[in-house]
């Protein structure tokens, strides 16, 4: 029997008479039939106001590192909220975050706190620019930096517009964004260290920073070529670039010393984000002190009235904690149980005859659905990602996995949290062959 949403669909149309569009995050309306309202969540596990329970993947769009309301988390932040939940000042719990992080990040020399990763991107890029005193960004199509006016420069363009192979665009997709801070990105396509090379050569001595995703998480999920982060460490230093890693959704993920100590590279300046506070609002720069050195010196500013909140840094030491107790465990275990349901999820559109690819390194994946007649295989970069992706199957089969109970994210990312076990994966599995067997009847329907 699948879910119904009535009260979600109540509390929605009653949103809508008081919160712009409803929903207070552009992508929450991508949730169909209708965006979900929850009751409370616990472990893996996350509970609508319909009374629907569902295997969570989508895990706080990445946050929930943890699993949802782990107690050890919930406890230090009562304790915190009972001696105060702001004060604008100094605590001793911000050394001790900081003091973490210096420990588990090689290369996280000094450390400064904000209450989103939106905040620490605009943060880095300023640094970059001060500390460079030249004008413009790198990055690459299809990654997300936040939402802000530089973060989403070149992000997803629509294939009319998406400029050259080798001049992709600077479209932003929102309107309303300052003009002339387009004019200050050169955006390159991800994983193609000979077209970086090209880009780079271009505008060398202009070019403060190349921010990127270790990992590109934020369109597919596609993990760095070979050679790709070699270039872009061995183009920084030849051309005295700050290297900014955005980690936000890697962070912690790939074990304590994130995606960087997993892939061997070593950046300038590091973005941390989502599993850092494990669901509270709190993110981190981290890096080498002389890239601070501008942010120490008062040159520039960086400031935040909520800065080093006590409550997130309560969340946010639990948090590391954690991680660090797991010690090599992490990320293997996370990893095995994301390449199980990788592997089932394949076996099943296989047997439905979906074309369904599940890509990426198992601990977060992206399930993209093929469009009719593109070919399969590795999908290494946005313009190949847009071209093959059928957006709206993919939406229906997700639909069908959310009446189900297993909730993926819609754009089809996949998270595995170190709440699963193995037991929820073989109860995914069991729900998701009963939603691809209603997708492939219905959209055959269609
Ligand atoms: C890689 C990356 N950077 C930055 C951000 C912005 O984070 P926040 O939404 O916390 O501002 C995100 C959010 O999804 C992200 O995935």
């Amino acid at each position: 029997m699948s879910y119904t949403f009535p009260k979600s669909a109540a509390l929605f149309a009653r949103a809508q008479r008081s919160i712009a569009g409803g929903v207070n995050s552009g992508i929450r309306k991508m949730e169909v039939p209708v965006p979900l309202y929850f009751d409370h969540g616990k472990g893996s596990r996350l509970f609508d106001v319909d009374g629907n329970e569902y295997i969570d993947f989508q895990i706080g769009q990445g946050a929930i590192l943890y699993g949802h309301a782990p107690t050890g988390m919930a406890d230090a932040i009562a304790t915190q909220a009972h001696k105060g939940t702001h004060w604008a000042a100094q605590s001793e719990l911000e050394i001790d975050v900081a003091e973490r992080l210096q420990k588990m990040i090689p290369g996280a020399e000094r450390v400064r706190f904000n209450n989103s990763a939106t905040e620490v991107v605009l943060s880095a890029l300023r640094l970059a620019r001060a500390h460079t005193g030249r004008p413009m960004i790198l990055k690459f199509e299809g990654h997300y930096h936040g939402w802000g006016d530089e973060g989403l420069v070149g992000y997803a363009p629509p294939p009319d517009q998406w400029g050259t192979e080798d001049d992709p665009t600077r479209l932003h997709p929102s309107k309303g964004v300052i003009p002339e801070v387009l004019s200050t990105f050169v955006v390159a396509r991800w994983n193609d260290p000979a077209h970086l090379r090209q880009r780079v050569a271009e505008h060398h001595d202009q070019i403060a920073a190349i921010i990127f995703e270790p990992v590109l998480c934020n369109t597919g999920c596609m993990p760095p070529v070979a050679g790709m982060l070699e270039t872009i460490r061995e183009l920084c230093d030849e051309n005295g670039i700050v290297m900014i890693a955005d980690e936000t959704i890697t962070g912690f993920r790939f074990g304590a010393g994130c995606a960087q100590s997993y892939y061997g590279f070593t950046p300038d300046l590091t973005i941390l984000g989502k599993a850092i506070g494990g669901g509270v609002p709190f993110a981190a720069l981290v890096g080498k002190e002389k890239f601070f050195a501008k942010i120490m010196s008062g040159e520039v500013v960086h400031a935040g009235t909520l800065n080093a909140n006590p409550l997130c840094l309560s969340a946010a030491k639990w948090c590391l904690d954690e991680v660090i107790s797991l010690g090599d465990k992490h990320p293997a275990s996370m990893i095995a149980l994301g390449e199980q349901l990788k592997a089932g999820l394949s076996k099943l559109a296989a047997q439905h005859n979906i074309p369904l690819q599940p890509q990426g390194p198992g601990l977060v994946f992206h399930a993209t659905m093929l469009k009719p007649g593109a070919p399969t295989g590795p999908i290494t970069n946005y313009r190949d990602y847009a071209l093959r992706q059928d957006a709206p199957r993919w939406a229906h089969l997700r639909r069908c996995l959310l009446e189900e109970g297993v909730r993926a994210i819609e754009r089809g990312l996949w998270f595995i949290s170190l709440a699963h076990t193995q037991a929820d994966i073989d109860e995914a599995l069991q729900r998701a062959a009963l939603a691809f067997a209603r997708h492939a009847a219905d959209w055959k329907a269609i």
